[in-house]
């Protein structure tokens, strides 16, 4: 397995992957057709294009979790709003630890960049979520409708 920056090219696996962790970490939440419709809003191949162009310019953290040439996660930091904006395994690759890694991965970037906090939005009904989450430091501090806002300081 192997950590590293997403590449322009990478958009199609991006959008798979997120489209499988989706189905299988909101199917008690949403139905297909409603992330269907998301996905094809949220992941339309030039968004992600854009915001790997934007991590190459340093605005944007966007990491993968390879195995072999397969991408199988990522995570996307937006640095200047010091948010969290996506994080998703694929299911085969959920609690095998591969989470830990690429969060500690970014969370090495973030405090050698001297960013101080992150938040991130989780959907109130992803439990497994809003507990890794907390098991990284980080907090429930308010909410957003179907959303808790989570944050962790930095020192
Ligand atoms: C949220 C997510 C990124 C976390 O990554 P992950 O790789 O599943 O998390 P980890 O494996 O590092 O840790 C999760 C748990 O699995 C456990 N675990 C890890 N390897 C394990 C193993 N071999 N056997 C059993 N448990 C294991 C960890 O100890 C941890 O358990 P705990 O929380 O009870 O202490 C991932 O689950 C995911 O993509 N979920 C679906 C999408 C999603 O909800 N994204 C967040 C949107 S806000």
């Amino acid at each position: 397995m192997n950590i590293s920056p997403l590449k322009i090219g990478d958009e199609c696996a991006v959008r798979n992957v997120a489209e499988m962790s989706w189905k299988y970490a909101y199917k008690n939440i949403y139905t297909d057709e409603y992330i269907d419709y998301w996905i094809n809003k949220y992941y339309a191949l030039d968004n992600i294009k854009n915001d790997i162009e934007k991590s190459i310019n340093n605005k944007i953290l966007f990491y993968g979790l390879f195995d072999n040439n397969l991408l199988t996660g990522f995570i996307e930091i937006d640095k200047i709003n010091k948010i969290i904006l996506r994080f998703y395994l694929m299911p085969d690759y959920i609690k095998k630890c591969y989470g830990t890694k690429l969060l500690k991965t970014a969370e090495e970037i973030i405090r050698n960049e001297k960013i101080e906090k992150l938040i991130l939005y989780v959907n109130k009904l992803n439990s497994m979520a809003i507990s890794f989450y907390k098991k990284h430091g980080f907090e429930i501090t308010d909410e957003d409708n179907e959303d808790y806002l989570m944050e962790k300081y930095y020192k």
